[in-house]
C-alpha cells in the first residue's frame, strides 16, 4: 500500500514505520514524509532512507484549507492512497479528510478518550494514572476523536518524571503504529460507526 506520513518532530514513530517495512514485515511503501516543519529531524530519518520528502509550513498559506489544499495536491502526486499521521501537530480540514477519506490514522501518546491533546503524557502522568497507554485511530474532524484501532496499555509510576514516562510509552508506540497501518495495508479494517472490526485479510 502507497503511503505518506506526516511529521512534525524527532520522527521515531516513521522510524518505526521505516524499520518493519526493510526488516520485510510492514507492506507499505512510503512515497513521502511530509513536515510542516523544516527542522523535524524525522525528515533526515526519510533522507537516509531515500524517502522523498516536503517541508510545508503553514505560515505560507492564507488558511488551513488552503494548507491542507496543497498537502493534497502534493501527496496525490505521489501516489499515496493512505495517510499515517505520526506525530504531526495539526489539525486537519474536511479538505484533507475528504481526499483520503476513512485512509488517515494517527497516533496518539494516551488512552483516548483521556487525555486527548497535545500533552497527553503529562497530563496523564500529573493526574497520577497508574496505567497510561497509546491509541492508534482513525482521524476525523475533531482533534484525537476518530474510530478507534488499536489501544496499548503502559503503566505508570505515580510520582514519575513525566519524561520517563512519555519514553516508556513511546517505545510500545512503536508497537502498535506499525501493526495498525499493516492492517490498513491488509484491508482489514473495517470500521462501522464508532467501531473498528478486523476482519480477514484480503491478501
Ligand atoms: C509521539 O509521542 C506521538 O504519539 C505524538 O508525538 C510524538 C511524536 O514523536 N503525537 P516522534 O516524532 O514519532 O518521535
Amino acid at each position: 500500500l502507497p503511503i505518506a506520513v506526516l511529521i512534525s518532530g524527532g520522527g521515531s514513530n516513521l522510524q518505526a514505520l521505516i524499520d518493519k517495512i526493510e526488516e520485510g514485515i510492514l507492506d507499505v511503501d512510503i512515497k513521502m514524509v511530509l513536515s510542516n516543519r523544516a527542522g523535524a529531524y524525522g525528515l533526515e530519518r526519510a533522507k537516509t532512507h531515500s524517502i522523498p520528502t516536503c517541508v510545508l509550513s503553514h505560515k505560507d498559506f492564507k488558511s488551513r484549507e488552503d494548507f491542507d489544499g496543497e498537502m493534497v495536491r502534493i501527496l496525490k502526486e505521489t501516489g499515496a492512497q493512505a495517510v499515517v499521521m505520526a506525530g504531526f501537530m495539526r489539525i486537519i480540514t474536511p479538505v484533507f479528510l475528504n481526499a483520503f477519506s476513512g485512509r488517515i490514522i494517527n497516533i496518539h501518546p494516551a488512552l483516548l478518550p483521556s487525555f486527548a491533546g497535545a500533552g497527553g503524557q503529562t497530563e496523564a502522568g500529573e493526574y497520577g494514572v497508574q496505567i497510561s497507554g497509546c491509541t492508534v485511530h482513525f482521524v476525523d474532524e475533531k482533534m484525537d476523536n476518530g474510530a478507534i484501532i488499536i489501544q496499548a496499555a503502559v503503566p505508570a509510576m505515580p510520582g514519575e518524571d513525566v519524561d520517563v514516562l512519555a519514553k516508556r510509552i513511546l517505545r510500545v508506540e512503536h508497537r502498535i503504529l506499525p501493526q495498525a497501518t499493516q492492517w490498513l495495508a491488509e484491508g482489514r479494517l473495517r470500521t462501522e460507526g464508532r467501531f473498528v472490526k478486523l476482519g480477514l485479510a484480503d491478501v
